[in-house]
């Protein structure tokens, strides 16, 4: 079945390897990487933690002095619309608002209309040995720019990074900064458990994406008492830790194993992360079952 993508106000096939597709040349955000965007994962129907998703894009949007691409209800409807259509039960969601379509020139009219993209897909979430077993990471220089608050397209710097991951056989790499410290991963948050059992985390700022699913396991964590910390650590810290692990919506939460191929603690997922886990899943799950009919996007009959 063919994929369904909204584009700036229609609901159509996205397009096809031919290209040729419903994007125009000189939207700002294919010559510029002017835009931003947000992945929202839907279980069973359930979009989770939205308006955490949308308040984000609210903040990234006013942080590039663009205008919202349409009313806060309209771009649920929108939202919901997308997921019906591409008939899914489980998977995520991308959104993506930029500057609009002008000439190419660095400065554009102020009041051009933004450009939404919406699409849908089935889950690439982490596979049962990667849970079960932990993921390794790598740790290279950050070479992003200084807002990696606002959750912008530009990802060059993450791209280049998470494949020279892939070639060393690693999930992720995580970033450090001038300063000597990991801020985050190329497209998670980065956290390590020292051996108090603390949660040690980047404190948020200019430096890091407010991650959802941060913001969710570091209330869990304080919820079930586990102690957590917003400072900045080394990767000389990192390897020494007693836990590891990232976070992020595709990725929940995952235990991360080996760091620069040096194993941490036993080389097993630890107790903590392992609690972690299971209260972020108890989290999506008790999302996805919190079941009001009208916050249902797709029936279960459909999708199983
Ligand atoms: N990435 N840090 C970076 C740089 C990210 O790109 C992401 C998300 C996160 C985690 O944020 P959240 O928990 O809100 O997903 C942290 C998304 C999933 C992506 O680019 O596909």
């Amino acid at each position: 079945m063919a994929r369904i993508a909204y584009v700036n106000g229609r609901y159509r096939p996205l397009c096809d390897r031919a290209g040729g597709g419903p994007i125009a040349i000189e939207d700002r955000g294919y010559q510029f990487a002017d835009g931003v965007y947000e992945v929202v994962k839907v279980v069973r129907g359930r979009p989770c933690d939205l308006d955490r998703h949308l308040a984000r894009l609210a903040r990234s949007l006013a942080a590039l002095d663009m205008p919202q691409p349409m009313a806060p209800g309209a771009l649920r409807a929108v939202l919901r619309e997308v997921w019906r259509r591409n008939r899914l039960s489980t998977g995520v969601l991308y959104l993506q608002v930029t500057r609009g379509v002008a000439p190419r020139r660095h400065l554009c009219a102020a009041d051009i209309r933004p450009s939404l993209v919406v699409t849908a897909r089935a889950p690439a979430f982490p596979g049962e040995a990667e849970v079960t077993g932990g993921v390794g990471v790598i740790t290279l220089p950050d070479q992003r720019w200084g807002r990696c608050d606002i959750k912008a397209i530009g990802l060059l710097p993450n791209v280049l990074a998470r494949r020279q991951a892939a070639e060393r056989g690693c999930r992720e790499a995580w970033l450090v900064d001038p300063d000597g410290m990991v801020t985050e991963g190329t497209s998670s948050n980065a956290y390590i458990v020292d051996r108090s059992g603390r949660l040690i985390t980047h404190p948020l700022g200019a430096r890091v994406l407010a991650g959802i699913t941060r913001s969710l396991i570091l209330e869990l964590a304080a919820r079930a008492d586990i102690e957590v910390v917003e400072r900045p650590f080394s990767p000389d810290e990192a390897r020494a830790a007693s836990e590891a692990a990232l976070s992020s919506t595709t990725s929940w939460l995952l235990p991360v194993v080996a760091i620069d191929q040096q194993p941490i603690g036993d080389g097993r997922p630890g107790p903590v992360v392992r609690r972690l886990m299971a209260l972020y899943g108890d989290h999506v799950g008790s999302l996805a079952a919190a079941v009001r009919p009208q916050d249902v996007w797709v029936s279960r009959q459909i999708n199983g």
